[in-house]
């Protein structure tokens, strides 16, 4: 497999899975909890096949460096998205297990963290994509 093309199933997945957090909370907030749960499901599968791909990129091709303008910025993203990656697994984990356990007070306490540190996830991992295709020398 290309980079080229690891890096677009990257975007691809991590893209779906982040609009699948979005629409799931839409639904929660129109109260339709069989959609939510189906968003919510679909985002954790994505996140899972994105993981995959990162693991199987990293293994075959070096890390690219940033050369660009903006070093600053683009480390500051690299790092909270790095950090809150690995924070967002457990969360993960603990929000799906409550909802399968069918204990939704727990579940909507952690949830609101839950999607905010996911959804945050993955539009820097569009960002830092940006970073490195577009301002890099
Ligand atoms: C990691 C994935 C998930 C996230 C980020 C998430 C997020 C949320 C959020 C933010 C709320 C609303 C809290 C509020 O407005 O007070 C919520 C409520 C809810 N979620 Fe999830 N959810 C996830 C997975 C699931 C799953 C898999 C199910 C079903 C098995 C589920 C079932 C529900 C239900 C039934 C409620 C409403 C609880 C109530 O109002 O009593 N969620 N979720």
């Amino acid at each position: 497999m290309t980079k080229e093309l690891l890096n677009y199933l990257s975007l691809i997945t991590i893209g779906i899975s982040g609009i699948s957090i979005a629409v799931g909370l839409i639904f929660i907030k129109l109260k339709k909890k069989e959609i939510h749960k189906f968003f919510m499901i679909n985002a954790s599968v994505f996140a899972l096949i994105f993981v995959l791909l990162y693991i199987i990129k990293s293994f075959l091709y070096p890390p690219q460096p940033y050369v660009g303008p903006y070093r600053k910025i683009f480390l500051f993203i690299l790092w909270t998205h790095t950090v809150l990656a690995i924070i967002n697994f457990p969360l993960a984990v603990i929000t799906l297990r409550y909802a399968f356990k069918g204990l939704f007070e727990r579940h909507k306490k952690i949830a609101p963290i839950t999607a905010f540190v996911w959804l945050y996830v993955a539009i820097t991992g569009w960002l830092i994509y940006y970073f490195l295709q577009w301002l890099n020398k």
